[in-house]
């Protein structure tokens, strides 16, 4: 059986009235948001408003006090944890605002680390998959371990995790953050390519990313506060 787990094709979204709190305090805040399948989306805001922990309720990692995300036809609200890991273990590539990496482990390691989740070898397809995507973003391969590695490095190699089990959702958080702007176009470009099946949101502050999705959402306190459709250049023509 092959770990490439995506034929092609996204998932589209249905979210409903959802509500987050901490300690009391609500900062999250969503009556409604839908996302068509194959979409490309930036999400943006200013910082504290509420932009990670959306992403994190849209992953199934943090459950929202109420309300429901539905993916396609699962109500992540209605999965127990297991089920909600296991759900975005065959449908979602993420990469996190810190990257998560395991500083010991090499780059490679790192990128084919999902593929040994449900295998005790990486099929070598996938190991071809890994070395592909960091040599085109450039992410020395031949590293021992990610500790040496610079930031801009570490956050491609996040993103070529990411990319490598070919999931149905991306969601991105500032995966540009640390690029060059030259990275950056890279980055985009190979994101937005992936849009053409993927459903894709990308949380950003990025001008270079920013022009390249064809609908912005920005959040403020917690709240969705406009939602455009704009021409930019991953719109479909
Ligand atoms: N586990 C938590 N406990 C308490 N407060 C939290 C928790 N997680 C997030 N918050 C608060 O929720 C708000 C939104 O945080 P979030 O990380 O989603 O913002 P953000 O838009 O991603 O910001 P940034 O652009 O700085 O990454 C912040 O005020 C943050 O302090
Ligand atoms: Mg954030």
């Amino acid at each position: 059986m092959t770990q490439e787990r995506n034929g092609g094709g996204g998932a589209s979204l249905q979210l409903r009235d959802i509500a987050v709190a901490f300690s009391g305090k609500t900062i999250l805040d969503v009556p409604r948001l839908d996302v068509g399948e194959g979409s490309l989306v930036a999400l943006t805001g200013p910082s504290g408003s509420g932009k990670t922990t959306l992403l994190h309720v849209l992953a199934g990692i943090l459950k929202a006090n109420q309300g429901s995300v539905v993916w396609g036809d699962t109500d992540l609200a209605g999965l127990r944890q297991s089920a909600s890991d296991a759900w975005r273990y065959s449908n979602v590539g993420l990469v996190f605002q810190e990257f998560h990496l395991i500083d010991q482990l090499s780059p490679i390691h790192n990128v084919t680390l999902p593929a040994t989740f449900s295998n005790f070898t990486v099929p070598d397809s996938l190991h071809r998959r890994a070395v592909q995507l960091l040599s085109d973003f450039g992410v020395p391969i031949g590293a021992r371990s990610v500790k040496t590695l610079s930031r801009g490095e570490r956050q491609r190699t996040a993103i070529a995790r990411a990319l490598l089990l070919r999931p149905s959702i991306l969601l991105a958080d500032e995966p540009t953050a640390s690029l060059d702007e030259e990275s950056a176009r890279q980055i985009t470009q190979t994101l937005t390519e992936a849009a053409a099946g993927q459903t894709i949101l990308i949380v950003t502050h990025d001008p270079i990313v920013i022009e390249c999705c064809p609908r912005v959402i920005r959040l403020e306190r917690g709240k969705i506060v406009s939602d455009t459709a704009t021409l930019g250049a991953g719109a479909p023509s």
